[in-house]
């Protein structure tokens, strides 16, 4: 792990005008500068870039923060690769923390299985440059197939000869360890070589290393599988990885959209035409792990299909998945006879782009409702199971107004009536939450005995060292809506901005003025500052804080007190905890949302301070506002323990509760008073 001291001074160095000047280019408007957002298509620039405040945010499309988070977004680093990526380029030695034994020996095997991968990728690419018969077999067979030698590069292809076990004797030769090359199915258990006579295929991840090989056996009609492919390994879990994903993950970004096809062999082709923004499944139905992965680039997913109609009804089913994930779904089904590969090259690019991107291309329930009734014809009793069917598909779309359309749509299709169509969705959307709920709450269960295993285990005795995640820690995970009301029935509205427990705004509002303004003088005479007098404020109630991230920040603002450090939105904007800087930069940003004069706010906002006694006003206001939550909640508690006590019988005990509440109702109309609220009850 880089440690906190490399972190720290790769924030304190990296410049975010820099490192975005690499990427976007850069005008000057006052003391910030803007661009065309690189995130989003825009005409006239809403990316602005603040030098002074070291961060940017777009206010066409919200996104903002420093230079570690625009690497992550713009070149799909995960966090360490863009620490890393800012070290490489300041020239900053990066010191790595002491990690566990067993989190070392785990990198360490990963890492030598990467190796040994690596090896035989290199391994098969020279036999398919290098040798006669590789060149003559393979070669020849890549070039037929029309895939040029900068495309065949690029992707690893390569030749794995005919022998017994040429490959296995040449990586033993190099020293590499036999039982790597068993483990990750190189060579077989026999020491034979796995890859035989095939043409190979290198699967990368996400950051480009080799995870697994696959080898297509290239003459037709033989008994032997088409494809053979390295087994599931620590580097390799077939289900989390999308074949293609390492080229495509930019492009797919940039195009807002990814396409999704069947084979290998399809990903490549449609890469060389320029057509990138495409990954493959592999040839097995997609899984969550999968879907999840493109989740992260882009929430449009087009499914190319061959046009062998056999197998098109059953893989429909698989696509109710990515319903499910919010994912927008459209099908393009080929020319019968075809995969994306053929057609590509008998119809060439543009044709092709025409086809995947016209009429073709159906919306995925619409093209379900479609091949449903021209099966069922006009059977009545088919056409009743195919509402069903179809309703199952709509209601797995967690957008109650995307649903409605679909409704809409299908009831003009089937020629029924909407409201039966409705109250059909309807049931359906219950049902699911309810089976959605169930395998939620066993998952839950499953991994608190997990936690409680690994508690005994590791640390008998010692009971909080474990991060248990709590219900809103994540606060840009938050829809803003409790779980349990997602997806609500068509028609109903989305409940706004509440939370779990009612209290998050008040949190966040003091976490904000903790960030924004935490370090100015809130009182010139007594000489302390808002972060001071906010939490002296509420020592006794900063326990009560809900979210825990809120939590931390509070807890962490004492600490800094308490060592007299300075406290400035550089500093949590530049935070090691990554939900602390993203939510740093919302806090900052987000009160400024897109509205017409937004520049001159944004301008506003970053140079020029506000009057002092704007400080004093939103703090305090922030401040009672908080505590009335926090008091009240805690009278409601305490009256509960004095209708408990009271039944138990236990009236001494009772009575002093009793002049607890009246302290704490005192306390509550004084705020309620002050904040000009009204108290019911
Ligand atoms: N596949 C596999 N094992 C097989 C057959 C198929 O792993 N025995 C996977 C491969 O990932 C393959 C995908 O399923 O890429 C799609 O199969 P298919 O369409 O048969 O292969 P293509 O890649 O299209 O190969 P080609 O164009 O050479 O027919
Ligand atoms: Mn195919």
């Amino acid at each position: 792990m880089i440690s906190e001291k490399t972190v720290q001074e790769i924030f304190e160095t990296a410049r975010v005008e820099d490192i975005i000047q690499d990427y976007v280019s850069l005008k000057r408007r006052g003391v910030n500068l803007i661009g065309l957002c690189p995130f989003h298509n825009e005409k006239t620039p809403s990316f602005t870039v603040s030098p002074a405040k070291n961060i940017y945010k777009c206010f066409g499309c919200g996104k903002g923060g420093n230079a570690v988070q625009f690497l992550m977004e713009h070149e799909q680093f995960s966090y360490p690769e863009a620490l890393r990526h800012l070290a490489g380029k300041y020239g900053i030695e990066i010191e790595e923390d002491e990690v566990s034994p067993e989190e070392r020996l785990r990198q360490q095997r990963a890492d030598s299985l990467f190796l040994v991968n690596d090896f035989a990728k290199d391994y098969y690419q020279k036999q398919l440059f290098e040798t006669d018969m590789g060149k003559s077999i393979g070669l020849n067979y890549f070039k037929e197939r029309g895939f040029r030698e900068e495309t065949i590069k690029k992707f690893g292809l390569g030749y794995a000869p005919d022998g017994r076990d040429v490959f296995t004797q040449t990586a033993k030769q190099a020293s590499y360890d036999p039982e790597l090359l068993k483990q990750l199915g190189l060579t077989t258990e026999f020491g034979r070589d796995f890859f035989r006579n095939r043409v190979m295929f290198t699967i990368h991840n996400l950051s480009g290393k080799v995870v697994a090989l696959a080898g297509r056996i290239m003459a037709k009609d033989v008994k032997a599988p088409k494809y053979i492919n390295s087994p599931e390994t620590e580097i390799y879990h077939k289900s989390k990885v999308l074949y293609g994903a390492y080229f495509a993950k930019g492009p797919i970004r940039k195009a807002d959209e990814c396409i999704l096809v069947e084979g290998y062999t399809d990903v490549i082709s449609l890469h060389q035409a320029g057509i990138e923004n495409v990954v493959a499944s592999s040839g097995t139905s997609l899984t969550t792990g999968q879907i999840h992965l493109i989740k992260r680039y882009t929430s449009n997913v087009k499914v190319l299909f061959d046009g062998d109609s056999a197998g098109i009804k059953a893989a429909l089913r698989g696509i109710d998945m990515l319903l499910e994930q919010d994912l927008n779904v459209r099908v393009v089904i080929l020319p019968e006879g075809e995969d994306p590969d053929s057609y590509l090259q008998k119809v060439g690019t543009t044709a092709f782009q025409e086809y995947i991107n016209g009429p073709e291309a159906k919306d995925f329930i619409l093209l379900k409702a479609d091949l449903l009734l021209k099966e069922a014809g006009s059977d009545p009793i088919k056409r009743a199971g195919l509402i069903k069917e179809i309703v199952s598909s709509i209601a797995r779309i967690p957008d109650p107004l995307k649903r409605s359309l679909f409704v809409k749509e299908c009831s003009r299709l089937f020629e029924v009536d909407e409201d039966l169509l409705i109250n059909e969705t309807n049931k359906a959307v219950a049902s699911q939450m309810k089976r959605r709920q169930q395998e939620k709450e066993i998952e839950r269960r499953r991994q608190q005995r997990m936690a409680d295993r690994a508690r005994q285990q590791s640390f008998p005795g010692i009971e909080n060292d474990f991060p248990t995640q709590e219900p809103g820690y994540f606060p840009e995970e938050d829809h803003g809506f409790p779980p349990e009301q997602y997806p609500e029935p068509v028609q109903e509205k989305k409940p706004k901005q509440s939370s779990a427990t009612g209290h998050e705004f008040q949190e966040k509002d003091i976490v904000r003025i903790l960030i924004s303004s935490g370090g100015e003088i809130y009182d010139k005479e007594e000489n302390i500052t808002v972060a001071a007098y906010l939490l002296e404020n509420i020592e006794d109630v900063i326990d009560d804080f809900d979210n825990q991230l809120y939590k931390a920040i509070a807890h962490e603002c004492q600490e800094l007190l308490a060592q007299g450090k300075e406290m400035s939105s550089k500093y949590f904007l530049n935070h090691p905890d990554q939900k602390i800087q993203v939510l740093a930069v919302n806090l900052l940003t987000s009160p400024y949302e897109f509205s017409e004069n937004w520049f001159n706010k944004w301008e506003i906002f970053l140079n020029q301070k506000a009057p002092d006694n704007n400080f004093k006003k939103d703090s305090h206001k922030a401040l009672m506002h908080f505590r009335l939550r926090k008091i009240t909640r805690i009278c409601e508690k305490n009256m509960k323990k004095i209708k408990e006590l009271s039944d138990a019988g236990d009236h001494e005990e009772a009575v002093r509760y009793l002049q607890v509440q009246k302290k704490l109702t005192d306390i509550r109309n004084d705020l309620a008073a002050q904040l000009g609220a009204v108290i019911i009850k």
